[in-house]
């Protein structure tokens, strides 16, 4: 590669609000201090070419002027797509090499295709000398998600870009930061991966067939929401927790929730925990609770014998930040 640039960005645990966000009620998600790394570069050549090795993915070779929406390999999907709305939308020929890497699994739900999303396009903004503002800069993500995906409120970019922990609505139409510090949580994967896709449009037939249920339940969602939002900044972690449980009841009502998830909530609730969640689409993916100090390793053993896999993170961590080699 000649000059690169390497770009980093957060995954994110949704807090309060998922689903709902989705129909533009507000959501409060949090950056993790887990991240996807992007290096890229032109390569004086006419073809995108990609490495992730660490999803098996090596020498994916495609010439830029081949770009199109047909069939590829899943992981490279991101990339080419978020290269391919930036290349059409300034009407780029150059070759890139692109390598990524992640700190953690993309099992866990912590969106790492939205960081890989984000990570690309700032990357091509550097190397092209391309000034966006960074809301276009989300736009363009968001549009290059929804062509792979269809359907998404667009939080887990939100969090890639921008970092900390945001009050948010549906096409970062309101992205605030919420001044919170340290958010005493623990985060657990349930062992199953999750299609949020697929849980995203059962809960759409959900509302077409009880749309006024599901209405009353998106209400009860927003305020939820809202007092969240308040009582992180006062940081009255209990009620936090009590707010937690709520938005689990909620999800449960919305068929979203698994026996597993219910599982993980009870043994952190029953280890003292304040409260305990799902957090995302649902169907699997990873939970959240939030306690003292003093009882994090208490609850974390009890996840871990409920069959969970403690994931060690901090939250409220810094948005997408790059470098130029
Ligand atoms: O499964 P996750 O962590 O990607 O979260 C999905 C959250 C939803 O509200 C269900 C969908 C969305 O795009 O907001």
């Amino acid at each position: 590669m000649l000059q690169s640039i390497k770009v980093s960005a957060p995954g994110k645990l949704m807090l309060f609000g998922e689903h709902a966000v989705v129909y533009n009620y507000p959501c409060i998600v949090t950056a993790v201090d887990q991240r996807v790394y992007v290096e890229a570069g032109f390569n004086g050549k006419d073809e995108l070419v990609v490495n992730a090795p660490q999803l098996g993915i090596r020498d994916y070779k495609r010439k830029v002027s081949q770009f199109c929406d047909q069939e590829m390999p899943k992981q490279v999907n991101f990339i080419e797509t978020a290269v391919r709305h930036f290349y059409q939308k300034y009407g780029l020929k150059k070759g890139l090499e692109i390598k990524t890497e992640s700190d953690f699994s993309h099992s866990y739900g912590f969106g790492s295709s939205s960081a890989v999303t984000i990570a690309t396009v700032i990357a091509l903004t550097r190397l092209y000398g391309i000034k966006l503002m960074e809301k276009e800069l989300f736009d363009l993500c968001y549009q290059a998600v929804l062509d792979i995906q269809g359907v998404g409120s667009g939080f887990d970019l939100a969090a890639a870009l921008w970092g900390g922990t945001i009050f948010y609505k549906k096409g970062a139409e309101t992205v605030e930061q919420i001044k919170v510090k340290n958010l005493p949580m623990v985060v657990c994967y349930s062992g199953v991966k999750a299609d949020t896709p697929t849980l995203v449009r059962q809960v759409a037939e959900l509302k077409r067939k009880h749309p006024r249920k599901v209405k009353r339940v998106f209400e009860q969602m927003e305020v939820i929401v809202w007092q969240a939002r308040e009582l992180l900044v006062e940081k009255k972690w209990r009620e936090v927790g009590g707010l937690m449980n709520e938005n689990q009841m909620i999800l449960e009502e919305l068929g979203v929730s698994t026996l597993r998830l219910e599982r993980l909530n009870k043994a952190a609730l029953e280890a003292g925990a304040w409260g305990a969640k799902l957090s995302g689409a649902g169907g699997g993916d990873s939970m959240v609770a939030i306690c003292s100090a003093g009882l994090k390793q208490k609850i974390e053993k009890a996840l871990t014998r409920a069959g969970g896999k403690i994931i060690t993170v901090k939250l409220n961590s810094e948005g997408a930040r790059w470098k130029e080699n």
